[in-house]
Order: structure tokens, then C-alpha cells, then sequence
């Protein structure tokens, strides 16, 4: 087990100066140098024709067009807001839509905003969520330092760590998400070898998650939040909580945030967007954050960008309050429950006869998740991606990708088709080519 510790990640560790790079490039822009997410959208933009199971792009049509028209009417009718949307606003981001977003929450966990035990200073607005994350392992992560992550998971992420040099290592999970008792395990193991100090995070997307559409159990996010806290001796451990995909249920109940658990409101960070259930042009997305965070991680946005778009901001704001977002989001629902079940359809027609190829049927997200039979090269720069891109014109994202670990223990028979932004006719399409890609590669 121990093995899977050193050079956990194949990307980032290596602290030399590249071969060639005669000492320019800081050693982060070296880590930061894998290129996959830039090949993937630029496969998407240049070649239109090949059907996209690969973006987790939300679906074109279901973006909220009149909404957005109606509500920035309104806000541009407003001169006081309208002038306030258009000037610079502070890093924390504007109050007018935190103290709409801690309602907002309270109505996502059940309860009142006084039972949330927060104030509106701990809910910072960032530039998606993906701004919250990077800047959350800026402030907590150095060079060799480690983050356990559920294996798999949302490689962008990934990337991210990656790129500050720390260490990811995977823990095993299931379809109840990460396993608690693997978790446990390897917290245990790292103290026995004296790596414990180096664990600054637990990283968790915990409804519907990227790549595979399992959400963690509702008792394991309590055990999440117990086992932590245990570890945390001589300092804190934080649980990143992702929870992009939170309101994209479909069969499923919403479950309480694993933040609700953390009664002291002091290890968990709460990650949401609006860019799954509304619109990720706006870039608008919102941490809830421990007190003992809010000023580290407002520091070094402030460095970066001193607040994310106001106008967005009040955009949203204002959509929430005339009403134009909540009916949206239950639109979504129905739209994208319609093409998983195209896709999952499409999959069992395709693919259904063929022996070891077996998926997950999600309950909410925007993703089916597919292993193919062991020692089949499904991964980054295998040969089933190369037919399915270069001769279907089909792509999806590489499930080796999506597991953190040296290249010697990533699985590399994972797919992550999302049904987000193809039609159904075309998410047909796409699994009928990859269907037959596969079939080649057997
Ligand atoms: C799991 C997960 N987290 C975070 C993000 C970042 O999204 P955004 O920055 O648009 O909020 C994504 C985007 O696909 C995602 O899949």
C-alpha cells in the first residue's frame, strides 16, 4: 500500500528544471504544464463534427436565455443597483447575493439560515467554483504536501493539485462514494510513516460526482466529517466538500451537505456553483468557509482578480429574487433526466450483449461512468481513444485521467460519457460510433 504513497502523482513532482526550459518557467508553471483539459476543448471547438461525450459542458438549448434577458431588464432598470453591478464590488463578492445564497442554502439543508450557524462574511463568491478550489489548495498546499481524494474523481482537480506540486492520493470508493474505512486506513498508514503533518485536505465531490454520478452516503458523510476530525492531532485536516452537481437530481432525494455535519462549522468547505443549474457563462460560484479560512483565501483572491464579476453577481441575485431561477432548475431536471435515460438506453443497445463492459445508471449528474473489460486501453493515448477520435468521430474523457496515482496503478478501462451538452438523437449517434470503436478494440 505504502508504494502508492511516493510520486502518488505522475504529474508534478519532479522539482528539476525541465530539459530545455533554461530556468524561465517557475517550477509551478512546470507542474502546471499537462495540457489535457486545453486538447480536450480544442478537439471540441475545432472539429464540431465529432459528437462530444467528453465536455461537461451544460446542454445549449436548456441555457436560461429569457431569464437572463428578464432579470438584467431589471437590474439595468434599477439605477442604484445598476450602477453598483458595474463597479468594482469587494473580494468577498456582493452582499446583495450572499445574503440571498445563505437562504439559499438553508433551503438546500432543510433548515432556517439561523440553524445554518454561520454568518453572511463566511460565504465568499467566487469565479466558479473552480476559482474556491484552486485558491483553497493555494492557501493549504505546498510542494510535497498531500490531499487524499475519492478514486475516481474530477480531474481538473487533479490538475490543480498537481500543479502546486502536492501529492493526490487516491482513496478507494464505491458506489456509496469514498470508503471511510479505506480513508481511515490511509490516514493511519501516513501516520505510521510519519507523513500525517502532510495531509492538509480530503477532497470529496459529493452529489452526483464527476467522473461517475455516485454521491456519497448519507452515513458515510457523518463518518467523513468524525474520522477527520480524529486525525486532525496537530492541526486541522479540511474536507473540501465539491458540490457542483448538487441540485441535478433526478431520481434521487437531495441529501444533507457532509458540511452539515461539521457541527463546529470548522473543518468542512462547502463548494457550490451556478454554472450546472443556471448558467456557467456567469461564472458565478460560492464557498462557505471555517471562520479561521475566510481571510486566507480572500487574501490571495484579492492578489488575483480583487472580486469576481459584480454585474454577474447582481445578475443572479436578481434573478433569484424575481423568481426566475428556482423554475429553471426544475426544468433542467426533467431535460436532463430525459437524456441519461437516452443515453443509458443507447448503451444497452449498443453494448448491452458485450461481455465484462459494465455502467452506472446515476440518479442525478451529467455523467455515465463505463469500465470495459480488464487490459482493454481505454485511456489517455491508448488506442480505443485514438479509433474513437481519429475514425468515429466520437470522443469521451479517458477514465485514467480521472484516478490520481503513479501511471504504473491508474486502471486505464474507464469512460466518462456525459449526456450535458449533445442532443439525444446525437448522444444516440455517439454511442452507436463508440459502441463500434470498442467492439474493434475487443
Ligand atoms: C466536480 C466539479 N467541480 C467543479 C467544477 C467547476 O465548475 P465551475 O467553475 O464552472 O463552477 C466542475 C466543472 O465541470 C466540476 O465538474
Amino acid at each position: 500500500m505504502l508504494a502508492r504513497f511516493s510520486g502518488v502523482t505522475d504529474r508534478g513532482l519532479d522539482t528539476t528544471v525541465p530539459p530545455g526550459s533554461d530556468g524561465r518557467w517557475s517550477r509551478r508553471r512546470q507542474w502546471a504544464a499537462d495540457g489535457v483539459v486545453g486538447f480536450m476543448m480544442k478537439q471540441a471547438v475545432d472539429h464540431p463534427e465529432c459528437i462530444s461525450l467528453a465536455a461537461g459542458l451544460v446542454d445549449p438549448q436548456t441555457l436560461p436565455l429569457e431569464a437572463t434577458r428578464e432579470a438584467t431588464q431589471r437590474m439595468l432598470a434599477d439605477e442604484s443597483r445598476a450602477r453598483a453591478a458595474l463597479q468594482y464590488g469587494t473580494t468577498e463578492g456582493a452582499q446583495r447575493l450572499r445574503d440571498l445564497l445563505l437562504e439559499y442554502l438553508a433551503g438546500l439543508e432543510g433548515v432556517s439560515t439561523d440553524q445554518l450557524g454561520i454568518t453572511p462574511d463566511q460565504l465568499v463568491l467566487t469565479t466558479g467554483s473552480q476559482q474556491l478550489l484552486s485558491i483553497l489548495c493555494e492557501t493549504l498546499l505546498d510542494p510535497d504536501d498531500i490531499c487524499l481524494v475519492a478514486d475516481p474523481t474530477y480531474y481538473v482537480f487533479l490538475g490543480v493539485v498537481a500543479g502546486l506540486g502536492a501529492r493526490a492520493v487516491p482513496i478507494e470508493s464505491d458506489e456509496g462514494g469514498m470508503k471511510i474505512e479505506s480513508l481511515e486506513e490511509t490516514l493511519q498508514a501516513l501516520r505510521d510513516c510519519g507523513d500525517l503533518p502532510r495531509v492538509k485536505l480530503v477532497y470529496v465531490v459529493s452529489d452526483h460526482d464527476n467522473p461517475r454520478s455516485v454521491s456519497l452516503e448519507t452515513p458515510r458523510r457523518e463518518q467523513l466529517v468524525e474520522v477527520v476530525s480524529r486525525y486532525s492531532t496537530k492541526q486541522q485536516i479540511f474536507i473540501l466538500e465539491d458540490a457542483a452537481y448538487r441540485e441535478l437530481y433526478y431520481d434521487a432525494s437531495p441529501r444533507p451537505s457532509v458540511w452539515s455535519f461539521d457541527d463546529r462549522r470548522q473543518s468542512v468547505v462547502l463548494a457550490q456553483t451556478f454554472s450546472k443549474c443556471f448558467s456557467p457563462g456567469l461564472r458565478v460560484g460560492f464557498g462557505v468557509l471555517p471562520r479561521e479560512l475566510v481571510g486566507p483565501v480572500t487574501d490571495l483572491k484579492g492578489n488575483e482578480d480583487f472580486g469576481s464579476a459584480s454585474f454577474n453577481q447582481y445578475l443572479l441575485a436578481t434573478a433569484i429574487e424575481e423568481g426566475l431561477f428556482h423554475p429553471h432548475v426544475q426544468r433542467l431536471r426533467a431535460t436532463y433526466a430525459a437524456k441519461r435515460d437516452r443515453l443509458a438506453a443507447a448503451v444497452t443497445k449498443y453494448l448491452g450483449d458485450v461481455e465484462g463492459v459494465e455502467w452506472l445508471v446515476p440518479a442525478g449528474g451529467l455523467y455515465i461512468w463505463m469500465t470495459l473489460p480488464e487490459g482493454v486501453d481505454a485511456g489517455w493515448g491508448g488506442t480505443l481513444f485514438e479509433r474513437a477520435v481519429d475514425q468515429e468521430q466520437v470522443m469521451y474523457v479517458p477514465g485514467d485521467l480521472c484516478h490520481a496515482g503513479s501511471d504504473d496503478v491508474r486502471p486505464r478501462n474507464g469512460l466518462r460519457l456525459s449526456f450535458g451538452v449533445e442532443t439525444p438523437d446525437r448522444l444516440e449517434l455517439g454511442v452507436e460510433r463508440l459502441a463500434r470503436a470498442i467492439r474493434a478494440e475487443l
